[in-house]
């Protein structure tokens, strides 16, 4: 989603904005743009192709300066057009007004009151050339400018309602870049002492190569970058003032999202191929289970809570709604799993005896860090999270946290973060057994030589591929299509069905498939094919006769069957054979070739599989 890169230097700074760019690249866009302060003049290039394409616009236009500010936009108010596209310029009263293209902004998040503030600017005679709500943050501060932009911009922010990250700076101060987040992430790059320079950027990873000394700003931070110096400021409530804050810079060591693609057509194809080593990465420290996993302080905390509350969104959403089956059975603590943009908003009853537990791979999404807060408003203060990125605000938001190591995730369909997610959650449900009293010595054991044995079982789904490539090449003439599963394997369904629809495009939903029945068998027809996982597990029985089910009515069932269930092919029952049932484990292997199926599906359709449309990495709006 939005991604912001601003400087301010002694050498031409745009190379460095067009790279800070290409590595914010992986969240999505569908525009970009830079604008550089030079000669006097506000000076900007954008475009709605690729950021590379920014490099040659510069170029050819002679856009050069030490100032400046970068974007990738994620439309949500105006369609990705070149005239929506960050930085936005201030358009102030009459063309020949010296207010006229003052100010220049980047911002990232949402402006719930743009329509009062644009009718109240209009009549003050400000010109809008967009349909962004970050045109008004724009001209607002081009109003309030009165010498100053660390004054405007302090004055502009109480005025907004919504979240918002922005950086600007201004035609008359030239060495200059003023920064401020309020629900959406920023952090300040200080720069080394050759030029002088400071930066600020939506994450560490945008300035990989040019700083790793980083201050992860907080909510209602505003700083003032200039030549060698910044200064960080925040409103106090009580008085309305702006007072200096000091916050920590710490050596963060970011890694490069511009990870080489290697002997792949695409990121998510190399990233399904990764999901062994990620597996045995998220393992690497596990010696045996113990509550310290996530953190001092968790066996003092897991020995005080009664139940769990899981909030996270879309497929992390899913590894959660696979753990409420492991948490009940195995560590017996009751279990609730809510979509975090619906529980933020929902009256719901607190319990302070609760773990909040959060899952995200960014650790940004805006959704499910508003839930967190919202659930430690109402006094649930114990929170975990299992996410992928160390450094993120979901991280540091959380007093417990278990780190996955799938390393960086480019591709928009999530698929290592999911099965290393679903990892952690398995230790940590091992975990709270252990301290509730319901892990006996001997099932530890087991459940962990089948953790450790997980990346070889992986490794033997993938080599599946070639089959179902084959199906794939069906099911890329289809527009609708079916996903049934049961119990644990429920939410592998629902996963297989968001992966075929987010990057082939067909229609896909998923039931449990003892609710056939109960509707969605009104749907099948012999157009109509039903993927089914079946793991021999003790609900496979039932799930034959659900199959049964789609049989008598013509339906196409495509089964990925355990290879100990004797679930043979015939007319109209397709199936892969998976290798023997997995256990408690068996998700994470039955998900792999729900994956492969969507990823070659998408291929035989054309489809831009790393960057499916209209999709964003990593959801930092509401
Ligand atoms: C689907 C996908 C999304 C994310 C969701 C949450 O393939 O990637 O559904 O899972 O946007 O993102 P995180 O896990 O970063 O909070």
């Amino acid at each position: 989603m939005c991604g912001i890169v601003g400087a301010v230097s002694q050498r031409n700074i745009v190379p460095v904005l067009i790279e800070g760019l290409k590595r914010l690249e992986y969240r999505g866009y569908d525009s970009c743009g830079v604008a550089v302060h030079q000669d006097g003049m506000l000076r900007r290039v954008r475009s709605t192709s690729r950021v590379a394409e920014l490099t040659g616009l510069a170029a050819e236009d002679g856009v050069a300066s030490g100032t400046g500010i970068a974007h990738t936009r994620w439309a949500t108010h105006g369609a990705p057009a070149v005239h929506n596209a960050h930085p936005h310029f201030s358009q102030g009263p009459g063309a020949s007004s010296a207010s006229v293209g003052r100010i220049a902004l980047v911002h990232n998040g949402i402006i719930e009151n743009h329509d009062e503030l644009r009718a109240e600017l209009k009549q003050r005679g400000y010109v809008f050339s967009s349909q962004t709500d970050t045109e008004v943050i724009a001209h607002l501060v081009d109003h309030l400018y009165n010498g100053d932009l660390l004054e405007a911009v302090q004055q502009a922010l109480p005025r907004l309602k919504g979240a918002y990250a922005v950086a600007v700076f201004c035609r008359d101060e030239p060495h200059r870049v003023i920064a401020a987040r309020e629900g959406s992430p920023l952090v300040l790059g200080v720069g080394g002492a050759e030029y002088g320079e400071n930066f600020v950027a939506s994450d560490a990873m945008a300035l990989a190569g040019v700083t790793d000394q980083i201050c992860y700003l907080e909510e209602g931070d505003v700083v003032d970058l200039q030549l060698g110096r910044y200064w960080i400021s925040r409103r106090n409530a009580e008085t309305g003032r702006f007072e200096a804050q000091q916050r920590e810079v710490k050596t963060v060591h970011a890694h490069s999202g511009a990870a080489e693609l290697g002997p792949y057509r695409h990121y998510m194809q190399k990233e399904i191929f990764e999901q062994p080593v990620a597996i045995a990465n998220t393992l690497d420290a596990v010696n045996g289970i113990s509550p310290e996993l996530f953190g001092d302080g968790a066996y003092r905390i897991f020995k005080e809570i009664d139940s769990v509350l899981i909030l996270a969104c879309g497929t992390s959403y899913y590894s959660g709604s696979t753990a409420k089956y492991w948490l009940e059975s195995i560590a017996k603590i009751p279990t609730s799993v809510e979509i975090a943009s619906e529980y933020r908003y929902r009256d719901s009853v607190p319990n302070p005896r609760t773990l909040v537990v959060t899952i995200s791979q960014s650790g940004e999404t805006a959704d499910t860090l508003a839930a967190l807060k919202h659930a430690r408003a109402q006094g649930m203060t114990k929170t975990l999270t299992i996410c992928n990125v160390a450094t993120s605000a979901m991280v540091r938001e959380c007093e417990l946290a278990y780190i996955t190591r799938a390393g960086a995730e480019i591709g928009v369909a999530s698929t290592k973060a999911f099965t290393t997610q679903l990892v952690g959650l398995f230790l940590l449900t091992l975990a709270l057994a252990q301290t509730r009293g319901q892990l006996a010595e001997a099932d530890e054991a087991e459940h962990l030589k089948a953790l450790r044995h997980l990346p070889v079982a992986v490794q033997a789904v993938l080599a599946l591929e070639p089959q179902v490539i084959a199906w794939s090449e069906e099911f890329a003439r289809k527009e609708n299509a079916l996903f049934l599963g049961r119990g644990l394997h429920y939410p592998i369904a629902l996963e297989g069905a968001l992966k075929l629809k987010e990057i082939s495009y067909i229609h896909a939903e998923a039931y449990p498939a003892g609710e056939l029945k109960h509707g969605p068998l009104a749907l099948v027809t012999a157009e109509m094919p039903v993927v089914t996982v079946a793991p021999n597990d003790a609900l496979l029985e039932k799930l034959k006769s659900n199959m049964q089910e789609v049989r008598a009515r013509g339906g196409q069932l495509y089964v990925f069957a355990d290879g100990d269930t004797q679930i043979e092919s015939e007319p109209g029952l397709h199936v892969i054979r998976m290798p023997e049932h997995y256990g408690a484990l068996s998700p994470i292997l039955h998900v792999i070739p729900l994956q492969l199926l969507a990823y070659h599906t998408a291929c035989a359709r054309g489809t831009d599989v790393d960057k499916p449309r209209n999709l964003a990495k990593s959801v930092t709006v509401e």
